[in-house]
């Protein structure tokens, strides 16, 4: 009986589903013919998801994940790129019963074979439609690759630069951060799902994961609902309101919750509130990992938790593929939950077009034909340029003139691979990355570019010093390249002590003693503690890690093809005790005077001044901008209203240049306190000398709303304070508005 039942339920789908034009919106009767054909085995194997970046033989410790592939027991793999090689694994998938297709999936985050700088660089740019394209084009790459899903964007909040993953963000704060996890999610996703040059994106990690406790990654979170809502769900919210295809859940623990294990994180807000259509996949070994939180005694009742939670695929623990099938059949997981997990996995397959042709995104010429076209090299380049900080230029030492003889000295100076950053796709052959010392001999020539490593970014090794300053007497000016290698942020990489490491500041003590002209490059994937640096450079780039086109992006800066305008994202603290230090904190019942160490029984620190060392929003310019001429419509916003602020910016030094205006609220009064600016508004304009601009922002009642502490979104009467500048900390222009 049962064949005939497959008979005719198989014939209907491939009748129905064969020629079907993926782009079509619903797929529920396709899936609603599959599931009722699907063993309960075929089921729990589109929830399971296997790593194929490594072992795969019968002996792995997930077991003989190709002879699963070939029986339909998994349903998505990760970590294998390439148009060939995902065509011989979906080829595997095909064999199986129902031929059901697999998703590739795959760390995408800044870039596939194009990088662009890592996201938290990105992020300074402020510059929401380069970091769009930015998306757009790995996607592109990535696609032709066949990568059907991308593990971005991260869009955890990070107010901790101990948390080495603060690389993987947008910074501190949550409206920037929502604006571009949309334009993340839009840049991945293009035109659409389907589309042969989309990806799915993942907004990860859900939730919290950038307040564990400490900086201490993968470590505990505990919050209230408010704080959880306010900050950190927003990008998470702005990021379903995108339509991002799918979610990735956090390995931390939230409020005594495993976060794989959250009904409220996944049923309650997600699912339900934000009504997400997609399918949630836990992190890595997550759902296993509720053993060691104590949370789960065993692998059975992780998978428990999890399936009921709403984590619908299971990430490499195999807890599904070992357990899901027996709890079902013992009747404690209903089947219809494994259904509705399966469902919004299946969603996404139709949605891809991969029952339409399951080898779709496995074109081997369009591959070659993609990658590293010149138009992503000159976009990641761009990027690159927009997201260097200018930190510190004394005396207009930068930007450089050519002619001089330039030593360019320290460990990041000829390396490739660092230039990529942490969470770069893996190449065996990094050599069309640009260095620092190829960009700036394409800039001025071999004969006027000297160069010595110095010493490593890692151990006391100092043997390289005096090459390195022997080196340096030669030239005119020196370019000190110093700070984090790249595997020194990202995951697993959090760091008590935020300094340069190794010896670098010994050499650089070197270094400044000769008393030539020192300009520093940054290398960075978090904020750093180089106040001693800072104080003896005469020039500071923050250079971070900025992908495939650094040395040319570097020299496009230091020599002025480029002024930079790039703006911190997070707060750079005086000292690690600093840390969490950020710009919207509340005031307190007894705020300290921001001018030095807190006294007289205020908050902060008595051996410390209570300011940063650079503030949200910092950013130097090789020009001078001016803020005047304020107008307002309307001290006074009644409902429904309005209120403008216009102003004029004017560049009043001699170089063109792009100024990122900031607007920013304070709420004096409310049933909650509020934060002491809070950023609501930006514009990125660009100016020639002497050129003015008029900038009109607009307040409107949502950008001075909050959550209450009933947990409504509200706005309430009273006054507020209007603040437009340079950065949270340079405030050029004010005014007063009443809420009524
Ligand atoms: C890692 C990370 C996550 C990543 C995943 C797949 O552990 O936490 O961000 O996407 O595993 O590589």
């Amino acid at each position: 009986m049962r064949s005939i039942y497959y008979f005719f339920a198989l014939t209907f789908l491939v009748l129905f589903h064969g020629p079907v034009n993926s782009q079509s919106k619903n797929y529920e009767k396709q899936i609603d013919s599959l599931l009722s054909i699907m063993t309960l085995e075929e089921k729990v194997g589109q929830l399971n998801q296997l790593p194929l970046s490594w072992d795969t033989g019968p002996s792995s410790p997930e077991g003989d994940k190709l002879k699963d592939i070939r029986e339909g027991l998994v349903g998505s793999v990760l970590n294998i790129k390439g148009a060939s090689k995902t065509r011989g694994i979906q080829e595997l998938a095909m064999q199986s019963r129902l031929k059901i297709p697999l998703l590739f999936g795959l760390d995408v985050i800044h870039g596939y074979k194009t990088t662009f700088p890592v996201p938290l660089a990105e992020s300074t740019s402020w510059d929401l439609e380069a970091m769009e394209n930015s998306a757009r084009i790995a996607a592109i790459e990535a696609a032709s690759a066949g990568i059907h899903w991308t593990f971005a964007p991260m869009v955890d909040i990070a107010r901790d630069p101990r948390w080495g993953r603060i690389m993987e963000g947008a910074g501190e704060d949550h409206y920037l951060g929502s604006l571009i996890a949309t334009a993340r999610v839009k840049g991945f996703q293009g035109k659409g799902l389907g589309s042969l040059d989309a990806l799915m994106a993942c907004a990860k990690h859900f939730a919290a994961y950038g307040a564990a406790v400490g900086g201490r990654d993968y470590n505990s979170v505990d919050m209230s609902e408010r704080m959880l809502r306010e900050v950190y769900l927003a990008p998470f919210k702005a990021a379903a309101e995108a339509g991002c295809a799918t979610y990735m859940n956090s390995f931390n623990d939230i409020n005594g919750i495993p976060a794989s294990a959250s009904k409220f994180l996944q049923r309650t807000v997600l699912k339900g509130e934000w009504g997400f259509q997609g399918f949630v996949v836990s992190d890595w070994g997550s759902i296993g990992e509720m053993i060691p939180h104590g949370y789960a005694a065993n692998a059975r009742e992780a998978a428990r938790l999890a399936i009921i939670a709403g984590s619908d695929m299971d990430m490499a623990s195999m807890c599904y593929r070992k357990e899901l099938t027996g709890l079902v059949k013992d009747g404690v997981v209903p089947v219809s939950v494994v259904d509705e997990a399966v469902r919004r996995i299946l969603r996404m397959k139709f949605t891809l077009g991969l029952f339409d042709d399951p080898y779709r995104f496995c074109n081997e010429g369009l591959e070659a034909s993609t990658l590293s076209k010149p138009e992503f090299r000159a976009a990641a380049r761009d990027m690159a340029r927009k997201s260097i900080v200018l930190i510190k230029n004394e005396a207009e030492t930068l930007p450089l003139k050519t002619g001089k003889k330039i030593a360019l000295i320290g460990p990041l100076g000829k390396s490739e691979t660092d230039m990529l950053g942490g969470w770069s796709v893996w190449w065996d052959d990094n050599s069309d990355v640009v260095s620092q010392f190829e960009g700036l001999e394409r800039r001025i020539g071999k004969e006027n570019l000297l160069y010595a490593k110095g010493c490593s970014t890692r151990g006391d090794d100092r043997s390289g010093f005096d090459e390195a300053v022997n080196t340096a007497k030669e030239a005119d000016l020196i370019i000190l390249t110093i700070g984090e290698d790249r595997d020194m942020s990202g995951e697993a990489q959090s760091r008590s002590d935020i300094g340069i490491p190794g010896v670098q500041e010994e050499l650089a003590e070197k270094i400044f003693a000769l008393g030539k002209p020192v300009v520093v490059l940054l290398n960075a994937g978090r904020p750093l503690v180089f106040n001693r640096i800072a104080e003896k450079a005469d020039a500071v780039l923050l250079t971070w890690f900025p992908g495939s086109e650094a040395g040319n992006a570097i020299a496009d800066v230091v020599f002025g093809d480029y002024n930079p305008s790039a703006k911190l994202t997070t707060t750079f603290p005086r000292t690690v005790g600093q840390v969490p230090i950020y710009y919207n904190h509340f005031n307190t019942g007894r705020p300290s005077p921001d001018d030095g160490p807190s006294r007289n029984f205020r908050t902060g620190y008595t051996d410390l001044e209570q300011t940063p060392a650079y503030p949200f929003g910092y950013g130097l310019s090789y020009t001078k901008f001016d803020y005047s001429d304020l107008k307002i419509s309307s001290d006074k916003m009644k409902e429904g209203e309005k209120v403008e602020y216009s102003f004029t910016v004017e560049n009043s030094g001699k170089y063109a240049g792009e100024e990122i205006v900031q607007l920013y609220i304070r709420d004096r009064f409310a049933s909650v306190v509020r934060p002491v600016k809070e950023l609501r508004d930006f514009v990125k304009i660009k100016l020639e000398p002497g050129e003015k601009k008029t900038v009109i922002f607009v307040i409107d009642k949502e950008k001075l709303s909050f959550y209450n502490d009933e947990l409504d979104r509200v706005t309430e009467p009273g006054f507020f304070d209007v603040m437009i500048g340079a950065s949270s900390a340079d405030i050029r222009l004010k005014a007063e508005l009443e809420l009524k």
